[in-house]
């Protein structure tokens, strides 16, 4: 039976149950998620960063989104996927920002929408969404799509103004019918302080402990790119070291080898792996547009 987002994310907080997420972008991550039983992903515009490799999320384009959203909502509960609305002309209006979010919230199949910032066209965008039934989460604190106008990558909320400004924006998304807020990089205890003000949950990343959840890159949380994760991301694994060495392993046996590698499974007698259905696929393929005749 489908859960919603939103009844969800209520059930857990009601019942004090922190809520897991991570960002999903493929089969990959989205099965994963689906298998740790988390309560949502988001298909974060980080994947400006981790799957583009650039330094900002700025050059992600919203048909990216929509792109990996597709995806995503294949292999994880849909109604659980929010999608994230990337920087983009149309945040230069609420109109446009709502007929964006409803085309792309359409078009993928996502249970919810994302966006960053609480000014004046986040809010009546926020309220226009809601009444049309388009769950909306928020995003404040750190915005790494203002990452220029910012100044970098900084703890938010340590001056009183700041915080001040803050709490009025998480109650201000609130009011306009955000179903959740992800606070990012604030101050831990302001983000608790906050948390506790506010009836919907507010989801942390780099943001201490006290919020209601915690959502983090799952290519940090399993160490999938080479250099450091971001110093607040616990990792769980390593697995950019592990996948290279088997790489270069795979290298030096084709390279060093009378014989290529032998796929494991495809001997016989052996039950087909991913990798023999994969060949098998291709195999098939090839022989198709081999076949003499054949339309
Ligand atoms: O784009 C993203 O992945 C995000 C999360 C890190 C919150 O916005």
């Amino acid at each position: 039976m489908s859960e919603y987002l939103v009844n969800r994310l209520r059930s857990r907080m009601k019942k004090r149950e922190p809520i897991a997420s991570i960002t999903a972008y493929d089969y990959f991550s989205a099965r994963l998620a689906a298998e740790a039983d988390l309560d949502f992903v988001l298909v974060g515009d980080s994947l400006g960063n981790v799957i583009h490799g650039a330094d900002s999320t700025i050059a992600v384009e919203l048909s990216d989104v929509v792109y990996h959203t597709r995806i995503v909502v294949r292999h994880f509960p849909a109604e659980r996927v929010v999608l994230d609305m990337p920087l983009g002309g149309y945040l230069a209006s609420s109109t446009e920002l709502v007929k964006a979010a409803v085309e792309a919230f359409k078009q993928s199949g996502a249970g919810a929408v994302k966006f960053e910032g609480a000014g004046r066209v986040q809010l009546e965008a926020a309220e226009q969404l809601s009444s049309l039934g388009v769950p909306v989460m928020g995003h404040i604190g750190l915005q790494p799509q203002r990452v220029f106008s910012q100044g970098g990558f900084k703890r938010q909320g340590l001056r009183e103004e700041d915080a001040a400004r803050l709490r009025s924006e998480a109650r201000a998304l609130e009011a306009a019918g955000a179903c959740s807020i992800v606070l990012e990089l604030v101050q831990p205890d302001l983000a608790g302080e906050i948390s506790d003000e506010l009836s919907i949950p507010t989801i942390g990343i780099g943001s201490g402990e006290l919020c209601d959840g915690q959502i983090l890159v799952i290519h940090d949380v399993l160490g999938l790119l080479p250099g450091d994760a971001p110093g607040f991301a616990r990792q769980y694994a390593q697995l950019y070291g592990a996948a290279l060495q088997a790489v270069r392993r795979y290298a030096a046996d084709v390279r060093e080898s009378a014989d290529p590698p032998q796929v494991q499974g495809s001997q016989p007698g052996a039950a087909p792996g991913a990798a023999d259905l994969h060949t098998a696929a291709l195999l098939a393929d090839l022989a198709a547009q081999e076949a003499p005749g054949d339309a």
